[in-house]
């Protein structure tokens, strides 16, 4: 994700662009940047948010006829002055953003530094830009047939706008699953992420399909599909407010984020696993597999919602790679005197990667020469950076406090890598494998699909929004969700919860079963299932209110329930992906029936960045 502005018309570009990159910040800010044009081409980009690149632009000559911009969340290559956007073409009379992640960026470049071509920066969009400028001069075709040409030999996502010394006033942008807006004015074209850099100016806007190619001039908008056949704008009128735009619609980051996970998690297998091919291929696995496989025990270090992720983890790979995995928090791990051999595997989970106690955790952890695998969201994070090796989670920049989308994401990446383990070490046969495979790659539709009808969760938060304590209840790989449903409601709705293992009740947790008191079961289809089900029996039997989350279609549940929240069914070793999506919609919920800011809880910090 990141934010593209461009302009062409009788305004000065600068200032439009710098606004409107200013509003896209919350869709990436690692690093900024604009190219301008104006007798020549000139490139300004700075690592930092937009406000460092304005700083450092003061005072400098902007005038510009047009321009592009662009606010990073890098994918390619970590935050810095070199790696931002916008990138240079070698003859320098080209100038280009983009937002998305080119996959089969390495077969370009090896072809191209076959070519001669030299590379300043390590990202997939240098190679990309590169690629159009060596099919544009070598096949002396237009730069707008270069770019058809080379985008039907690009595997990934991208939306580009490239800027061109020679063309000045002309902009020429294609999309293909990342968004792009178009704003119609008089005598002048926006070009942005999302509307809201466009919307004080005009309400006209255009929204590109994948595929297309626009080619934006101050008074004209050709549209044109990658076999250079005209398409039609279909021109609409916006109707949102700022505010709403910025949250893509939705009232809340919180909720935006909880509806991204569709994509995020397609995001994080794209590239990774194939369905078709049976495969899963991770660089940062690949490379450190023996040591991956050969682990004598598996440490995962990490915080909150990362820590819960690494508990699912710890079931997985267990089941799947007979390896001996231990779950620690790393506010604890760093200040014992943990036993660590030669040969334990460290597996940092964090999403900012930034959490001062991980940080700390793993620094102690390589001073007894740990091999440290971090799983990380940000990417050139710190905790990224100590790390030995690791996996982005891809899931995009997480604003709201409560961590949804990247927990999701933190999941996939954490099963990608035990099944590439487990399938090494064969601890399971083709079949599993291929299954699992399956299992993983129809999450994405599965979670859409619990997406599509959220109004039965608002019912149960108005219903259960007063109570002053809830349990959270779970076996197996659902133990985790427990936790992970009870934190997300304590963080947003500010009423205690507890998660505890089902089975954990008649030692003691029991006692606290009262009508008042709602008990929430993670319950989906697993071997665990009967037990259970009998555990929601005896909190039936003494009064307690009992909600469920479910798997399509059991009845023997819904029977003894007070409410639930159905998930598709799907191997027991994915249900953590499922089931914690209804419970992050009834914190949401709650929260929102409270009348609270559900993005920015009290006492909360996106990134615990202190002890
Ligand atoms: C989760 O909703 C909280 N925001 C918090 O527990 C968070 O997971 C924890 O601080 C760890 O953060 P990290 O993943 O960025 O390391
Ligand atoms: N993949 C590109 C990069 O890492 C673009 C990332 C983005 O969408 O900001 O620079």
């Amino acid at each position: 994700m990141c934010g593209i502005v461009a302009y062409t018309g009788n305004r000065d570009a600068y200032p439009v662009i710098l606004k409107g990159l200013k509003r896209l910040e919350y869709r990436g800010y690692d690093s900024a940047g604009v190219a301008l044009v104006n007798h020549g081409l000139k490139t300004f980009k700075k690592r930092g948010k937009v406000g460092a690149l304005e700083e450092s632009l003061l005072g400098k000559d902007l005038q510009a006829v047009a321009g592009i911009g662009h606010t990073r969340w890098a994918t390619h290559g970590e935050p810095s002055d070199r790696n931002a956007h916008p990138h240079r073409s070698s003859n320098g009379k080209l100038a280009m953003v983009h937002n998305g992640i080119i996959e089969n960026y390495s077969l370009l470049k090896q072809d191209l530094l076959k070519k001669g071509y030299a590379f300043e920066s390590d990202t997939d969009t240098e190679v990309l830009l590169k690629f159009i400028e060596d099919i544009h001069v070598s096949h002396e075709v237009s730069l707008e047939e270069a770019v058809r040409i080379a985008l039907k030999r690009v595997v990934g996502a991208y939306v580009i706008v490239l800027l061109n010394e020679d063309d000045p006033e002309t902009l020429i942008a294609a999309r293909k699953g990342s968004p792009l807006v178009i704003g119609i004015g008089k005598g002048e074209h926006f070009l942005a992420s999302d509307a809201s850099p466009i919307i004080e100016y005009t309400k006209e806007v255009v929204y590109i399909n994948d595929y297309e190619v626009a080619i934006v001039r101050p008074d004209e908008l050709i549209l044109k599909n990658l076999g250079n056949e005209r398409v039609t704008p279909h021109i609409t009128q916006l109707d949102m407010e700022l505010a709403a735009i910025e949250k893509g619609g939705f009232d809340h980051f919180m909720l935006k984020e909880i509806f991204d996970q569709p994509q995020s998690i397609f995001d994080c297998l794209r590239g990774r696993l194939d369905a078709n091919m049976g495969s899963i291929r991770m660089g940062g696995v690949d490379k450190h597999l023996d040591q991956l496989v050969n682990a004598k025990r598996i440490l995962i270090i990490a915080c909150g919602t990362s820590w819960h992720a690494g508990l699912v983890a710890e079931y997985v790979f267990e089941e799947l790679c007979r390896i001996p995995v231990e779950v620690e928090y790393a506010s604890e791990f760093r200040y014992r005197n943990p036993v660590i051999n030669e040969g334990d595997v460290i597996i940092a989970i964090s999403q900012s990667g930034e959490t001062a106690d991980t940080l700390v955790a793993i620094e102690r952890a390589k001073e007894n020469k740990a091999f440290i695998f971090g799983v990380v969201n940000v990417v050139g994070s710190s905790i990224s950076r100590q790390s030995h090796a690791g996996a982005y989670t891809h899931a995009g920049p997480e604003i709201g406090v409560a961590s949804t989308k990247a927990f999701t994401a933190q999941l996939v990446v954490l099963n990608m890598i035990a099944l590439k383990i487990a399938y090494t070490k064969r601890t399971i046969d083709q079949h599993r494998y291929l299954h699992l495979i399956n299992e993983l790659n129809e999450i994405p539709d599965k979670v859409a699909l619990i997406l599509q009808d959220t109004d039965h969760i608002k019912i149960l938060a108005d219903k259960y929004k007063d109570a002053r304590d809830f349990l959270y209840l779970g076996r197996g790989y659902n133990f985790p969700i427990a936790l992970e449903g009870a934190l997300k409601l304590k963080e947003i709705s500010y009423i205690h919860a507890e998660g505890y293992p089902a089975a954990e009740m008649k030692h003691g947790p029991i006692a606290l079963v009262e009508e008042s008191l709602p008990v929430v079961f993670v319950a989906t289809k697993d071997m665990y299932h009967d037990k259970i089900l009998s555990n929601a029996q005896e909190i039936k039997a003494r009064k307690g209110k009992v909600i469920a989350v479910i798997s399509e279609g059991d009845s023997q549940f819904q029977e003894v329930a007070d409410d639930v929240m159905m998930v598709p069914l799907s191997d027991e070793l994915v249900a953590p992906l499922l089931s914690v999506i209804p419970l992050q919609l009834l914190a949401y919920f709650i929260g929102v029936s409270k009348g609270l800011d559900v993005d920015k809880p009290r006492n909360l910090a996106k990134s615990v960045t202190v002890e």
